[in-house]
C-alpha cells in the first residue's frame, strides 16, 4: 500500500442528519455492499442503535476505491453521534485527518452540528462541508450555506450538496474525500508503532482491537510488545474491516486494521503496540483518564436476578470501557451497582443496551452528578488521601466543618431555537441556575442561545422539557465545562426521626427550601397510609427545612379492610405478602421500594 494513496476519514453530524446513510452509499459506490435493501446501515449494528437511530459504537470500513486510475485505499472510521462519547470521538479523530460535515439542508444547522464542527477544528481537521437531503422538496441549501457562512465562516463555494438517500453527489464526495484531505502523517521507515482507538470482546479470540499504524509495518506471527507493561506476545489476528473482517498477512504505516493477540493477549485503547526493537520503554498509562459525569444505580428487581444482572453488565462493560462499575448496596433496593457515565445519552444507551440485550430486569435510580470538595485538615479525615475529593455519594460527604470549599461541575448548554421560544428557553435556562452567554442568529427565524449550566440541573429532565416547551423544534446539545465553586449543603430526609439514606442529596443553597419543600410532599403522597402518624422531615446540620405529617388510618378504616368473607381476606394477604417483599421498613414505617427511585425524578 503506497501511503500517499490513503486517506482517513470521518462522517461527523447531528442526530438524524443522514450519517449511516451516507456511509452506506460509500461503501456500496466503493463494492464494499452490494446495493439493496438487506444491507441496509450495516455500519448501525446494535440492536439499540437501529431503534433509536443513533449510532454508538465506532465501526470502521476499509474501502477501495480508483480515481483517475489509481486505487485509493480509504478508511471510513465512523464515529458515534453525540458529544457524549468525545472519548470515542476523540480516538477515532486521532486517526483521522479530515471530516465530512455533514449537515441536513431540510433542518439546517442544529446544536450538536455545532459541537462537531468545534471538535474537528479543535483537531485541526480538515471539514468537508456536506448538505445532506436536498431530494426533499422542502431542503433549502441555499439558507443552510449562509448559515453555515454566519456561524463558521464556511465558504458557500466549498460546500457539496448530496442525496445520501438518494445517491446524488455521492461520487463527488468520495473525490473531495481524496482530494480535500491529505494521506495520513505517518512514517513507514521508523520502527512498528500502533496506537489502540478501540477494542472489543470476541468470545474466543479474546480481545480484538482497532488500531492506527502510526509508523514501520507489521506482519502476522511477528512478536509484539505492549508499552503499558511490555509484556511480548505474537501476532495472531491481523484484518481490513470492510466491513466484514478480510484477513491480511501485512499492514503498513497510515493504514487503520483489525489486531489481536489472542485470549492472553490483551489490549486497552490508549495503550500502543510496539515492535520489539522499539527502544520506546516508558509506559504509557492504557485507557487515557475517562470522566464520569453521570452516575446512577442499578439494582435487580428481584434479587434472585443478581447473577443474571451481574453478568450481564460485566459483558457489556468489557465492550464499553467509558462505562464505570462498582459495587453498591441499598437497604432498599438490595444489592447493586453504581454505574459512572461519560454523560446523559451514554446512560441511556447503556442501560437500554442492558435491558434489551440482556433482558436484565432493573432499577435505575435518579442519575445524580460528582461533587468535589476541599477538606480541612486532609489527613485527619482518614478516607480522604488527597486535599481536594470527588464526591459520588452525598453520604461520603464529611462534616461540613471540615469543607473548605465546594465545587460542582458545570457544563456550556447550545441551544438551536426558532425564535419565538427565545422566552420560554430562557426562563428554563435560568430556573434551572443557568448563566446566558451571548447569542448568535442563525437565520431570521432560528437563534443559537448559549448557557453555563450546573450538569445537575442539566441530568434530571431539561431535555424533555426543553422539548415540550419548544414543541420539538429545539435542538441541545452540551460540552463540560470544568468544577466550578458552589454553594451546596447535603440534605437528608427523616422518617419519625429515622434518617432515609437513599433519599440523602447534593443541593445548591438557593433551591434548599423549593428542594425540601419539593421532596417531602412527593413523598407525602407517595407513602401509604399507616396504623401510625408520619413525620416527614427534610433536614439540613440539624435544621428542619419542611415537614409533612401523614395522618394515621382511623380505626373503622381498618375495621372495614379486615372484615368481609374468608377468601377475600386471603387474597388481602397474601396480597400483602407480595408487597412486604417490594417494601422497606424504616423506622416501623413502611415505604413502597419504588418511591426511592420516584422522588428523586422530578
Ligand atoms: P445517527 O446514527 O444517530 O448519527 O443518525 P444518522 O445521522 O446516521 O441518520 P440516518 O442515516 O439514520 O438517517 C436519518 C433519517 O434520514 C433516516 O430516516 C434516513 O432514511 C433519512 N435520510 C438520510 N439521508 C437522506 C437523504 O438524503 N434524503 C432523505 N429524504 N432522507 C434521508
Amino acid at each position: 500500500v503506497d501511503m500517499s494513496r490513503i486517506r482517513n476519514f470521518s462522517i461527523v453530524a447531528h442526530v438524524d442528519h443522514g450519517k449511516s446513510t451516507l456511509a452506506d452509499r460509500l461503501l456500496e459506490l466503493t463494492g464494499a455492499i452490494k446495493p439493496g435493501n438487506e444491507n441496509s446501515q450495516v455500519l448501525d449494528q446494535l440492536q439499540v442503535e437501529r431503534e433509536r437511530g443513533i449510532t454508538v459504537k465506532a465501526v470502521t470500513a476499509s474501502l477501495n476505491y480508483k480515481y483517475k486510475n489509481e486505487d485509493y485505499l480509504l478508511n471510513l472510521i465512523d464515529t458515534p453521534g453525540h458529544v457524549d462519547f468525545s472519548n470515542e470521538v476523540v480516538r477515532s479523530v486521532k486517526a483521522c485527518q479530515g471530516v465530512i460535515f455533514l449537515v441536513d439542508a431540510n433542518e439546517g444547522v442544529q446544536a450538536q452540528t455545532v459541537a462537531v464542527h468545534s471538535l474537528a477544528k479543535r483537531n485541526n481537521l480538515i471539514i468537508i462541508p456536506t448538505l445532506n437531503k436536498v431530494d426533499l422538496p422542502r431542503a433549502d441549501p441555499e439558507n443552510t450555506k449562509s448559515q453555515l457562512k454566519s456561524l463558521f465562516n464556511i465558504d458557500p463555494d466549498t460546500v457539496l450538496s448530496i442525496s445520501a438517500k438518494k445517491g446524488w453527489g455521492v461520487q463527488e464526495l468520495l473525490e473531495a474525500v481524496i482530494t480535500r484531505i491529505p494521506p495520513p502523517k505517518a512514517d513507514l521507515n521508523k520502527h512498528f508503532k500502533a496506537t489502540i482507538i478501540d477494542t472489543w470482546h470476541d468470545k474466543y479470540r479474546g480481545v480484538m482491537c482497532l488500531a492506527y499504524i502510526e509508523s514501520g509495518s507489521i506482519e502476522v506471527g511477528q512478536t509484539v510488545k505492549w508499552r503499558s507493561d511490555l509484556k511480548q506476545h505474537t501476532l495472531k489476528y491481523l484484518a481490513l474491516l470492510r466491513p466484514n473482517e478480510e484477513p491480511i498477512e501485512k499492514a503498513v504505516a497510515g493504514q487503520v486494521v483489525m489486531v489481536g493477540c489472542g485470549p492472553k493477549g490483551g489490549g486497552s485503547v490508549g495503550d500502543e503496540l510496539l515492535s520489539l526493537e522499539s527502544a520506546e520503554e516508558t509506559k504509557v498509562a492504557s485507557a487515557p483518564t475517562v470522566k464520569h459525569m453521570v452516575y446512577a444505580g442499578i439494582f435487580p428487581s428481584d434479587q434472585s436476578q443478581h447473577t443474571q444482572l451481574s453478568d450481564a453488565i460485566k459483558k457489556l462493560a468489557l465492550n464499553d470501557s467509558a462505562v464505570s462499575v462498582n459495587v453498591d448496596s441499598s437497604p432498599a433496593l438490595g444489592q447493586g451497582w453504581r454505574l459512572g457515565f461519560l454523560g446523559l445519552l451514554h446512560l441511556d444507551v447503556f442501560t437500554q443496551r442492558l435491558l434489551q440485550e440482556h433482558k436484565a430486569e432493573a432499577i435505575l435510580t435518579a442519575p445524580s452528578v460528582p461533587y468535589k470538595i476541599k477538606v480541612k485538615g486532609a489527613k485527619a479525615i482518614k478516607q480522604y488521601k488527597g486535599e481536594e475529593v470527588i464526591i459520588t455519594n452525598p453520604l461520603l460527604l464529611p462534616d461540613p466543618h471540615n469543607i473548605v470549599e465546594y465545587y460542582e461541575p458545570y457544563v456550556i448548554g447550545t441551544i438551536i431555537t426558532p425564535v419565538e421560544y427565545i422566552g420560554a428557553v430562557n426562563t428554563l435556562c435560568v430556573d434551572r441556575r443557568g448563566t446566558p452567554l451571548p447569542s448568535s442568529s442563525v437565520d431570521e427565524k432560528m437563534t443559537m442561545m448559549q448557557f453555563i449550566l450546573p450538569l445537575s440541573e442539566v441530568v434530571i429532565d431539561f431535555h424533555d422539557t426543553l422539548k415540550s416547551l419548544t414543541s420539538g423544534f429545539a435542538s441541545f446539545d452540551y460540552q463540560d465545562y470544568g468544577f466550578h465553586s458552589s454553594s451546596l449543603v447535603r440534605m437528608d430526609i427523616l422518617i419519625n426521626g429515622a434518617l432515609v439514606d437513599e433519599l440523602t442529596t447534593i443541593v445548591h443553597t438557593s433551591r434548599l427550601e423549593y428542594s425540601a419543600r419539593r421532596l417531602t410532599t412527593k413523598l407525602k403522597e407517595m407513602i401509604p397510609r399507616q396504623m401510625v402518624q408520619i413525620a416527614i422531615q427534610a433536614v439540613v446540620s440539624g435544621k428542619v427545612y419542611s415537614r409533612e405529617t401523614l395522618k394515621a388510618y382511623r380505626k373503622d378504616v381498618t375495621a372495614k379492610l379486615y372484615g368481609g368473607d374468608v377468601t377475600r381476606r386471603k387474597k388481602l394477604l397474601k396480597q400483602q405478602a407480595e408487597g412486604k417483599k417490594k417494601m422497606r421498613s424504616v423506622a416501623n414505617i413502611k415505604i413502597p421500594r419504588n418511591t426511592f427511585v420516584d422522588v428523586l425524578k422530578r
